[in-house]
């Protein structure tokens, strides 16, 4: 899947998810369709890649693939 790269991050967002590598804290994951109807699942392996991409395992994600590969912004909750 294409890279989305992240705006910003602050130093404590960074952090928060460098803290999650070690812990697998699963982070609430929001999508949304074409259309707009949204979709939370949770996501335990999420790390953070280099200054501003994310890499997230696809292990079970259904709706919220279909969404990506149809929306590919998404939101995260840490
Ligand atoms: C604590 C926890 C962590 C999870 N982490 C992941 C994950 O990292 N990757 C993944 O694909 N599914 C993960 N799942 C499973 C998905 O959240 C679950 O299959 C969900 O129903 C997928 O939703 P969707 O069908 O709306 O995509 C996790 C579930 C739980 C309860």
């Amino acid at each position: 899947m294409e890279n989305i790269h992240i705006v910003a991050l602050t130093d404590e967002m960074k952090e928060v998810l460098h803290k999650n590598d070690q812990k697998f804290i699963a982070a609430p994951m929001a999508t949304a369709s074409k259309e707009g109807v949204p979709n939370v699942a949770p996501m335990a392996s999420v790390w953070l890649r280099e200054e501003a991409t994310l890499w997230i395992c696809d292990n079970f994600m259904v709706k919220t693939l279909q969404n990506l590969q149809e929306n590919p912004i998404a939101a995260f909750y840490f």
